[in-house]
């Protein structure tokens, strides 16, 4: 059994140290979900975030998949909220204040920002990273680079 090692360097430094344990522990001989919930669970205990887990495409819809956090609501309708919009628009999206995304879905009054980064597979979404952060502009550039790193490692699993 694998612990999580944390770097205590700048936030480069855990990335990329964490994206050579999450290489580690992958494990493609298993679904997605059992992959998904290790990558919830080490990227939420390295940056301490609010809540950081997985939504997966179902029909017109975004169910709620492996999760490190509070209670989150379970479905999710494309182009609704952060996550429903990435879906539709194919793209990361930033939101440095919650408050200021039109039609943000509050599953938690404590979360003040957030990012939503999508998987692919053939060019279609089949699910999205969620991140929540209890603090305001938490992400930024380096960490759309990042997760959008680590989200692509799942799309050779099953
Ligand atoms: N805030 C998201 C909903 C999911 S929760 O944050 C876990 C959204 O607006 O899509």
């Amino acid at each position: 059994m694998k612990e999580l090692l944390v770097s205590n360097g700048s936030k480069v430094e855990k990335y990329t140290f964490l994206i050579t344990q999450i290489e580690s522990v992958l494990d493609y001989s298993v679904d997605i979900i059992a992959n998904m919930a290790n990558i919830a669970a080490m990227l939420h205990f390295t940056f301490g975030f609010w809540w950081t887990g997985f939504y997966r495409v179902f029909g017109d819809e975004l169910v709620l998949g492996p999760y490190q956090g509070p209670l989150a609501c379970t479905k999710i309708k494309k182009g609704r909220g952060v996550c429903g919009s990435s879906w539709e628009q194919k793209s990361t999206i930033l939101v440095p204040d919650v408050e200021k995304f039109p039609g943000h879905i509050a599953c938690s009054s404590s979360s003040r920002s957030e990012i939503v980064v999508p998987l692919f597979k053939e060019s279609e979404v089949i699910a999205v990273l969620d991140i929540d952060s209890d603090k305001l502009a938490t992400f930024d550039e380096v960490d759309k680079e990042f997760l959008e790193k680590i989200v692509n490692l799942l799309v050779v699993t099953k």
